[in-house]
């Protein structure tokens, strides 16, 4: 059930350009599952009047606490980036459907995609792929080396590689580059990142399972305004879905990429 939560600042810190890892604790965290995201409050006034959607990147029952690590580029993440230790935090969540842990079964093997702030999510859903007794293979790329992150973390929990638009770490060019010379054998896919990318994910991949999360611009971020909506394929039976309370993870087919 989505509920909405002022939660206290545990920790916040610059892990890359632009790029900040945000800690909140509190009761919310129970319900968190990965691929779901929170929408944030980002000034304590109403301005910035709209919340920004982020995606749960860590999650620790224990301590009830959970991370977020966006890029602050505008207005609202700006500010967020200013939260310090202690403060509080508006926080409507988690909202949306996750990725399917289960899709993949113990002792199989999942390749994870993403694309720049499309990777937070794939670090939970790693872990508990992993914690499942899947293998995760993880290949993750970005714009260049000054934008990466979580290398030590995603290492930790499946083989780990990096494709940079400029070639500064790992590949040089698209996860689809990589992909092409890894050809990774494979149960399921799972990706988040760019619509681009996922449209070439999908094509590559035609014989797989596989489940999208797509990050479009949002609202409300609860289903009532229609700002999140799109086109879905043949395939479906209704013509659009709503990202946010659809989704954001669909399977592949879904969406008309
Ligand atoms: C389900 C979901 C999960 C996301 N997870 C992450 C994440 O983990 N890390 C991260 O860095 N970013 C994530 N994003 C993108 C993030 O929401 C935008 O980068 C952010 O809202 C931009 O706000 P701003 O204040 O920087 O920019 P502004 O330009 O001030 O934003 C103006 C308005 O446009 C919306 N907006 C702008 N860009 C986007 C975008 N790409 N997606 C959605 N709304 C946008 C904002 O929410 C706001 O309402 C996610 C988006 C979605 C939909
Ligand atoms: S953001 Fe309002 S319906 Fe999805």
């Amino acid at each position: 059930m989505i509920r909405n939560e002022r939660m206290t600042v545990v920790h916040q810190a610059k892990i890359a350009h632009n790029i900040f890892e945000l800690t909140l604790q509190g009761e919310l965290v129970q319900e968190m599952t990965p691929g779901q995201f929170v929408h944030v409050r980002v000034g304590e006034s109403f301005e910035p009047l709209l919340r920004r959607p982020i995606s749960i990147a860590n999650i620790n029952n224990e301590t009830k606490e959970f991370t977020m690590i966006y890029r602050a580029e505008g207005r609202g993440t700006e500010l967020l980036s200013k939260k310090q230790a202690g403060e509080v935090v508006d926080v409507l969540g988690p909202i949306g459907n996750g990725f399917p842990v289960d899709a993949v079964q113990s002792g199989g093997t999942a390749l994870l995609v993403g694309g720049g702030i499309g990777v937070p999510p794939l670090h939970e859903l790693a872990k508990q792929l992993n914690a499942r007794g899947v293998r995760t293979i993880h290949v993750l790329g970005f714009q260049s080396e000054n934008v990466t992150f979580y290398e030590e973390q995603f290492s930790k929990l499946g083989d780990t590689y990096y494709v940079t638009a400029d070639g500064t770490k790992g590949t040089k060019g698209f996860v689809t580059n990589l992909l092409d010379e890894l050809k990774p054998k494979f149960d399921v896919f799972y990706s988040c990142g760019p619509l681009p990318m996922l449209k070439a994910l999908e094509t590559q991949f035609p014989d797989k399972p596989g489940y999208l999360s797509f990050e479009e611009r949002m609202a409300c971020g609860i289903g009532a305004c229609f700002a999140c909506v799109c086109n879905t394929t043949e395939k479906h039976e209704k013509d659009y879905v709503k990202v946010c309370s659809d989704g954001p993870v669909f399977p592949k087919g879904v969406v008309a990429l």
